[in-house]
Formats: C-alpha cells, structure tokens, sequence
C-alpha cells in the first residue's frame, strides 16, 4: 500500500490497523482533525527557528525587523529565468482522478483555483513517466505525446493567473499498482483487479502483503530513464515552467537510495554512491534537456525515520551532488519506504532537515509538512530555513490562503482583478 491519504498517522505508534486496507501515507499526510496533539502543535507557540527581533507584519507577528530589507513569505524570488511572486507553493497533490492518465476539467479547476489564490508555484501531482510508474490506475500520467493537450491547457491557465506551473514526474516502482485512497488503497494484485506486475530495484515488497517487484535490469534502467527525458519533454513542450524530479516518499528513485529497499550488488546498490547513481543520472539527463532559463526541483525524502535506513547525513551528500549537477531547489520531505517508521509528525518536524540541506550542501530548499498558519510559514523564510514553503492540505482546505496570508502580514491582496475591485472594500 502506498497511496497519499489521511490515514499515515496509523503507523506512527507502530501498531498499524488493518494493513490490507488502510494505506499507510509516504509523507506527512495527516489528518490534523484527527490527531489531536498536532492540531494543538500546529497552533502553538513557535516552532524551530524562532528569531528574536522586532516586527515587520505587525498582524502576523513576525520577528524580524520592520527597517530591514529581509526576504519574507511575501518576497518574490528568482531562480534561473523563473521569477516567482512569493514564497508560497502548492504541494503536489494526487488526486486520482485521471483516466488513461489524462488530466481533466477537474484537475484544471483545483490547480488554477489556486493559482487565483495566490501563491506563486502551482505543481501539478506525482505524474507518471510510465503507465506501470502509476500508483494506482487513476493517475496523472505523461507517458504518451497525447497526454500533452490537457497539461498544455492546465500550464497556460495557471501562468495566465500570475502562478509558475510546475510539474513532478514520478515512478511508484514497488509502489505501483494500488487502488485509490477512498477505496481502501490495497495493492491491486491482478489484472482482474485493474492492477498490474510492480518493479522495483530489489525483490523486496514494500510491505508484507504487497507484491514482491521484479529487480530491474541495467537495461530496465536505462529504458526508464529515457522514460523521464521523454516526460520532461512532454512538460516543457506543455508549457511547464518548473519541473520537479519525485526522489521521496519510498518511490522508485527513492527505494534505489534506501538501504531497506535497495539490496542489489551492481553499480546500483550497495555503496551510498552505487544507491544515489540512479537519481543522479537521471537528475543530469533532466538537467540536459531543461533549458538552462528553467528551474529543476527535486523532492526527497531527508529520512526513512528507520535505523540502517536512508538518513539526514545521506542526503546532504546526495543534495551537494544534485547541486553539483545543476538541481536548482530540493523540496524536503521524509518518509515513505517502510510501514515501521515511528515519525514524530509534529508542526514543521520536517523543516530542519531543510534547513541543514540548505545550510550543508548550499542549495535551496522547500520546507513542507504541516504548515497551516502565515506566520509560521513567514518564520520559515525570515529564518533562512528554506526559500520556499510548500503547502498541501491546508490549501486543499482553502485555496486562498496566499491572499488571506497577504491580507494577514499587512500587504494589499492581489485578488484576481476579475474579483480585487469587488471585494476590497470589505478586506479592509
Ligand atoms: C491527498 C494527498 C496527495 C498527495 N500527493 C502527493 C504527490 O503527488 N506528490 C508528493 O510528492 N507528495 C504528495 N503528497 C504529500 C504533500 O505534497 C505534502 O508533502 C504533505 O501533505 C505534507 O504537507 P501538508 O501538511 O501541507 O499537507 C500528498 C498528500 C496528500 C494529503
């Protein structure tokens, strides 16, 4: 089981209720509603990097000074060609509703609302480069030119709407073959099920009911990295601006650099640069064909929250590698290979490895995970923890965010202008 749902927080004391049907979540995907001591964290005092120092939002209480020209949530930021108008990203989000993995009027709704709501990078869901790459069969795909047309439609409302539409391009691996969230998020064993064979590096199944995937072949690799140039392809030509290479949440890229999915003994496996060759290469296949004025992110995972697991230390070395090769932010995220993992989900419990990742390997970093509030998110930026915020479930819940986080700090909304001469008077 592997899909994006409410129902990680399951695992998190290790007693696990009904594996075969409750899907244990590879990030931070936790019900707030349902778990009480985050929703108390996430609207209490500061977090980890807290500054001292004066105001400058006085309505948001931010703690840096007022009279110095700081970057805050609010700062646009530039990178490469790409200027975005804040700090403010909308976290990938899978929402299982594509068919043949064909985005829809739905997905064009839901990503450009949020574009009309301000923030500044909309990234379109874990895409898969393959159809068997998909989690489950109702996944965004960009496997085929034909899936071009709608994406196209999607890339050009978002940017119409001020947004820098990104795309991540995602391979489930050992992961693949699930049914949806909503239906319980088992694995899909047989095609009778609607479901289909799973590969992976190593024959080892994410799970013990899971499907053990067949090992790729160094061939096996090469195909499928060709499968993530030919993506990103199709993304630039759709008219993306940002693309963002999906390394975490015990994914493919990510079960090759973990150790506990990863046993293989060629040139990809085993040593920590045999286990990161894969996302490197593939990093600097990507970074070929992007054009040199456009961004490349690449979401991890910083830990598996597991011993002998993937850890902060690896992946500061992966990330002065990925830098090295031309990776212009990492989006740091953890979890995802293991159903055993104890993570301590917590306000901002992922934001220090942004920061180490930003401060070690000298790279810029997006902070995600649990993020609801504008002030704690400005402290994010004003700390130098990350550069940008990546927000999920909290924009799911309101797509305006951006422009209540705008209003929040003591800056003039930049409602659409379809909406702005309607409704400033009250935001007064
Ligand atoms: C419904 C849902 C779908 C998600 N889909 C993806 C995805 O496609 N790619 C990804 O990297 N993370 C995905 N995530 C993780 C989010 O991007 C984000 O990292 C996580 O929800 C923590 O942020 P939040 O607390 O602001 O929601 C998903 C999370 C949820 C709740």
């Amino acid at each position: 089981m592997s899909q994006y749902d409410e129902n990680r927080e399951g695992s998190r004391d290790g007693k696990r209720e009904n594996r075969s049907t409750v899907s244990e979540v590879d990030n931070a995907a936790v019900a707030l509603t349902a778990v009480p001591e985050i929703a108390e964290v996430s609207t209490g005092a500061a977090g980890p990097g807290s500054m001292a120092a004066g105001t400058i939002h006085t309505q948001c209480h931010s703690r840096h000074d007022r009279e110095v020209p700081e970057v805050d949530l609010l700062s646009p930021l530039t990178i490469r060609g790409v200027t975005f108008r804040n700090r403010i990203a909308m976290s990938p989000l899978c929402m299982y509703s594509s068919e043949d993995g064909f985005a829809t009027d739905f997905h064009l709704v839901h990503l450009g609302s949020r574009a009309l709501g301000g923030v500044a990078l909309v990234m379109v869901e874990a895409t898969a480069v393959t159809d068997e790459g998909r989690i489950s069969p109702v996944d965004m795909g960009i496997w085929k030119d034909e899936h071009i047309g709608p994406l196209s439609r999607i890339a050009r409302f978002l940017e119409g709407q001020g947004a820098v539409p990104g795309i991540q391009l995602a391979h489930a691996g050992r992961k693949a073959s699930c049914d949806t969230p909503w239906n319980g998020g088992s694995s899909l064993k047989t095609p009778a099920e609607g479901g289909w064979p799973v590969i992976g590096p190593s024959p080892l199944p994410f799970d013990v009911e899971d499907p053990v995937p067949t090992p790729m072949s160094a061939a096996d690799i090469q195909l499928c990295i060709d499968a993530w140039v030919a993506a990103a392809r199709r993304a630039l030509d759709a008219g993306f601006k940002v693309i963002e290479l999906h390394a975490a949440h015990g994914y493919l890229m990510h079960q090759f650099l973990s150790p506990i999915s990863n046993n293989r003994t060629d040139e990809y496996g085993g040593s920590l640069d045999n286990r990161m060759r894969l996302v490197l290469e593939t990093a600097r296949r990507l970074r070929e064909v992007i054009p040199q004025a456009l961004p490349l992110f690449v979401r991890i995972s910083a830990t598996d929250w597991v011993g002998g697991g993937w850890d902060i230390e690896q992946s500061i070395v992966l990330c002065q590698k990925l830098k090295a090769l031309g990776v212009d932010l990492v989006d740091v995220s953890s979890g995802g290979t293991t159903p055993d993992a104890r993570i301590p989900v917590a306000r901002g419990y992922q934001i220090p490895f942004a920061q180490r990742i930003r401060d070690e390997a000298e790279i810029r970093t997006g902070g995600v995970g649990l993020i609801t509030d504008p002030e704690y998110a400005d402290e994010i930026i004003t700390s130098g923890q990350a550069d940008l915020v990546f927000i999920g479930r909290e924009l799911m819940r309101e797509p305006y965010w951006a422009i209540k986080a705008q209003h929040a700090m003591g800056v003039e909304p930049s409602w659409p202008i379809q909406y702005g001469y309607a409704v400033k008077r009250r935001a007064k």
